[in-house]
């Protein structure tokens, strides 16, 4: 607690859309990421090291340094179908830094940061961690069915290093743990409100891990007629 209060007051913590400075942070952000969900037990989709330097060059990229410039968080900017579709992927805080508010200024950097680089493009998250939600439903992100999400082989390929990808491939990409959310520009009016949801969420999260993690023999289109009977379809 006595840590979480000093530096929360004490340390300074900058974010900064990407360069090529910053490519001496690429080994602690991939080692980051890797422990993070090795120690979640979930699945990640795995970055090499040419790639997260791309991104990092190219500018398609935020980081959170201290003031000494020690690596505190990272997100990056993923393009699908030239640019109609972004993702901004690869959300990491360092345990360290944790539960400070860096992840939320991370999200609003990385957002505003694609919305410059590409106004008209749709945004598309599709995670399972609670806090995700809650940070992108803030943004103006809403709950939609897989089928709104981009449709090319390219952007599903993430999936494949996640341990729960055969339940992706068991109900042909209609449904999986994760829930699907998309930022449309023309439509960011009216936002969901997560805390009015966040116990349906959950109550979701569960259903769907119980479901598709224990009976693996119910086919995958019976798991997303059972799940639309329950009326959770669109999370
Ligand atoms: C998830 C993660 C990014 C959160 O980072 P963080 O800097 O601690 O988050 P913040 O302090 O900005 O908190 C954001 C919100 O989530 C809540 N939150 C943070 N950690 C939480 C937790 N473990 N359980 C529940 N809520 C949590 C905070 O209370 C805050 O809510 P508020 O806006 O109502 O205050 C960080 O724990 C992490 O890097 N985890 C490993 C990687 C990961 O899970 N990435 C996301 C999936 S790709």
């Amino acid at each position: 607690m006595y840590r979480e209060w000093y530096l929360y007051f004490f340390m300074q913590i900058d974010i900064f859309v990407s360069n090529i400075s910053h490519l001496k942070y690429v080994e602690e952000i991939l080692e980051t990421i890797e422990t993070s969900a090795k120690a979640r037990g979930t699945g990640i989709a795995k970055r090499s090291v040419g790639y997260v330097e791309k991104k990092l060059k190219e500018e398609k990229a935020v980081i959170a340094l201290t003031s000494e410039g020690v690596f505190a968080g990272f997100s990056y900017i993923e393009i699908f179908q030239e640019g109609k579709y972004l993702v901004n992927s690869g959300l990491i805080v360092h345990p360290d830094f944790r539960k400070l508010g860096l992840a939320k200024r991370i999200k609003g950097k990385i957002f505003e940061h694609s919305k410059e680089l590409y106004p008209k493009a749709k945004i598309v998250s599709i995670t399972t961690s609670l806090v995700v939600l809650k940070l992108n439903t803030d943004l103006g992100y809403k709950p939609v069915t897989f089928s709104e999400l981009p449709q090319t082989d390219l952007f599903w390929k993430g999936c494949e290093t996640c341990v729960n990808y055969d339940v992706l491939t068991r109900t042909k990409r209609k449904m999986c743990l994760c829930t699907g959310l998309l930022y449309d520009p023309k439509h960011h009016d009216v936002k969901f409100n997560y805390s009015e949801n966040s116990k349906k969420l959950s109550r979701l999260k569960r259903i769907k891990q119980a479901i598709f993690l224990k009976v693996k023999k119910i086919k995958g289109n019976k798991i997303v007629m059972l799940l639309s009977i329950l009326g959770s379809k669109n999370i």
